[in-house]
């Protein structure tokens, strides 16, 4: 497949066109950004390793049923995914109190929640990101109920998916952030990423964070964290 023209330049990652107007190419970049893209910095080895993280988790989710864009990998730091319309919000899931409710219901970081929760986030981060919820997404027109309904039950689907994996590996999956768009015929599909810099990992032992927080609170070590939680997930870097 042929790398064409850039189309889209994020914080994080670039996207591609190829020859194939179905596919598109994906680059994880080194750039990695905290707090909106106030804060960007290059960390070495970030986009392989989120490259190779994103790809092992996709697949894990594929054979649990949850479709995904991810086609395959074309290199270290590419890969091939179907061409999907972004819907422009970010699903979070969360098990465990940590950053943005704990600031905006006034709980403390590590409250296990008695159920996981369900967030919708405008996507702009002029705005930094602000909460909506279904209402705001029908009367803007940036999904039918049908969508959200989907959305909802396969982030949900994808919390038991990936409790259970990371569990295996002493690791709690304390929340994360989705991102869905929509296929040629209409489908709901998992787009964008998962990786340690959409959500937080903690050690289960030692309460470690090993994910983006290392960064955002400059706690040293962050791609190492990363590097730890695929060794431990049986990821191959
Ligand atoms: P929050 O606590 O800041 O709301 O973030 C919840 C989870 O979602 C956390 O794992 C980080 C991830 N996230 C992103 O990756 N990008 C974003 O823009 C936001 C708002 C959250």
């Amino acid at each position: 497949m042929e790398k064409k023209q850039e189309l889209y330049r994020g914080k994080a990652k670039s996207v591609f066109a190829t020859d194939d107007p179905n596919y598109y190419i994906m680059l994880y970049r080194d750039d990695t950004s905290a707090f909106d893209g106030k804060i960007i910095k290059q960390l070495e080895d970030k986009g392989r390793t989120n490259n190779h993280f994103n790809f092992f988790i996709m697949k894990k989710l594929e054979e649990a049923g949850i479709p995904t864009h991810t086609v395959k990998l074309l290199s270290d730091t590419e890969c091939l995914v179907k061409k999907l319309k972004m819907l422009p919000v970010e699903c979070v899931v969360r098990n465990v109190a940590a950053g943005s409710i704990c600031r905006r219901l006034g709980v403390k970081e590590g409250l296990e929640l008695k159920q996981p929760t369900f967030e919708f986030f405008y996507k702009d981060d002029e705005l930094h990101d602000p909460m909506v919820n279904d209402s705001h997404i029908l009367a803007f027109g940036w999904g039918t109920q049908e969508e959200i309904d989907t959305m909802k039950s396969l982030s949900f689907k994808i919390n038991d998916v990936l409790k259970a994996l990371f569990d295996k590996a002493g690791l709690i999956l304390v929340d994360y952030k989705l991102e869905f768009g929509k296929d040629v015929d209409g489908n709901i599909i998992l787009g964008d990423e998962f990786s340690p810099d959409g959500c937080r990992l903690w050690d289960k032992e030692t309460r470690k964070k090993l994910d983006k927080d290392r960064f955002r609170q400059n706690l040293g070590g962050v791609i190492e964290g990363y590097k730890e939680v695929a060794r431990r997930i049986g990821c191959p870097l």
